[in-house]
């Protein structure tokens, strides 16, 4: 059929393109901003900045890198949201510029079930229905999916996500932005020594905000004790935090599993990155005989192989989109 989807991603601080051929990955190129390091967050105003100096750039090279003509491509997939308002309207504006150049449609894409989606980007490929356990920098959620374009959440956060809670321990602990993956690394030289609560919150819904007052109080009694507590300890308080929140995410995970009977299990979105957690849920599944998902590094962080990948399942379907189309800041999956 020869399908050729540009996709495009710019919801928070990374810039990325992708082009897609029936499906397969030819190219997925991400420019990351370094600038957010500095102060400890994404910025916003800096961020739509960074997105508006790198789109161009970042399109012509995931093109060069499939090797292809941009008069072969057949569609253009973007995020339209969630995401940071200031960030989308620099995708959104230039996805629909380059649409109207070219002459071809416009498809508009939620990054959440995108990230569901990045899972179809090479094999092995969930069997439906499968759940989803989705954990970003903004969300949390437990995804029921039942089709490429038919989902339900069933389970999601009261209030931060797993990422923030990672991000704003690191921030207590004095580490750059973000501190996912400083915590997933300096948590392999420590010990889970320290033992924080676990939220009692019913069903499959999560509560991350309780934990990251519990390690605030935690930390503040140490150092009246040892003014370098954190110093001392850094290792062992990552592996703490960080076994905290992994068990947190998989009794949910495997209560979802109960209460559905599905056995088809994935995990999606940067925190999925988690060598703890990557571990825990192939640990997990097979004590509980499922099929467990893990998507590659390149696929679990921001990136537009998924926007595309879900483009083309919209294409497929011929749902497209008017150049009337808005970013939205909100935008619920299966909504
Ligand atoms: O999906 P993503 O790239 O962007 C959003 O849509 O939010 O997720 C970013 C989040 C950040 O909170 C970051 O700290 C976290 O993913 N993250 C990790 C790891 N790599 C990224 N958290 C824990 N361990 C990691 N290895
Ligand atoms: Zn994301």
């Amino acid at each position: 059929m020869n399908t050729v989807i540009l996709g495009i991603e710019s919801s928070c601080d990374d810039t990325s393109a992708a082009i897609i051929r029936d499906g397969e990955v030819l190219s997925n190129c991400v420019a990351n901003q370094e600038a957010h390091r500095l102060y400890g967050g994404v910025v916003p105003e800096v961020a739509s900045r960074a997105h508006q100096k790198n789109i161009i750039p970042v399109v012509d090279l995931a093109i060069k890198k499939a090797g292809i003509d941009k008069r072969q491509v057949d569609a253009i997939a973007f995020t339209r949201g969630p995401g940071l308002i200031g960030s989308l309207i620099v995708g959104v504006s230039f996805a629909k510029a380059y649409a109207l150049s070219l002459g071809i449609p416009l498809i508009e894409v939620n990054h959440m079930e995108a990230h569901v989606l990045a899972h179809f980007a090479e094999p092995p490929r969930p069997a439906f229905p499968f759940l989803c356990l989705t954990v970003s920098g903004g969300h949390t959620q437990i995804v029921l999916v039942r089709g490429h374009l038919d989902m339900e959440v069933i389970g999601q956060t009261l209030d931060d996500a797993a990422g923030e809670a990672f991000d704003k321990t690191g921030k207590l602990l004095g580490l750059d932005y973000p501190a996912g993956p400083i915590i997933d690394r300096l948590a392999q030289k420590g010990r889970p020594v320290f033992d924080f609560p676990e939220p009692q919150i019913p069903g499959l819904d999560f509560s991350f905000s309780g934990l990251k007052t519990a390690i605030l109080y935690f930390l503040q009694k140490q150092k009246q004790d040892d003014p370098d507590f954190i110093r001392n300890y850094m290792a062992d308080i990552c592996a703490s935090v960080q076994s905290r929140i992994v068990s947190i995410l998989i009794n949910k995970i495997s209560l979802a599993a109960e209460e559905t009977g599905i056995r088809e299990i994935a995990i999606a979105g940067g925190v999925s990155a988690n060598s703890e957690l990557r571990s825990a849920l192939e640990k997990t599944g097979a004590e509980k005989g499922w099929n467990t998902y893990i998507p590659k590094f390149e696929y679990c962080t921001d990136n537009a192989a998924m926007i595309a990948i879900t483009g083309y399942y919209k294409y497929l379907k011929g749902t497209f989109t008017s150049q009337e189309v808005e970013p939205v800041a909100r935008w619920k999956v299966g909504g």
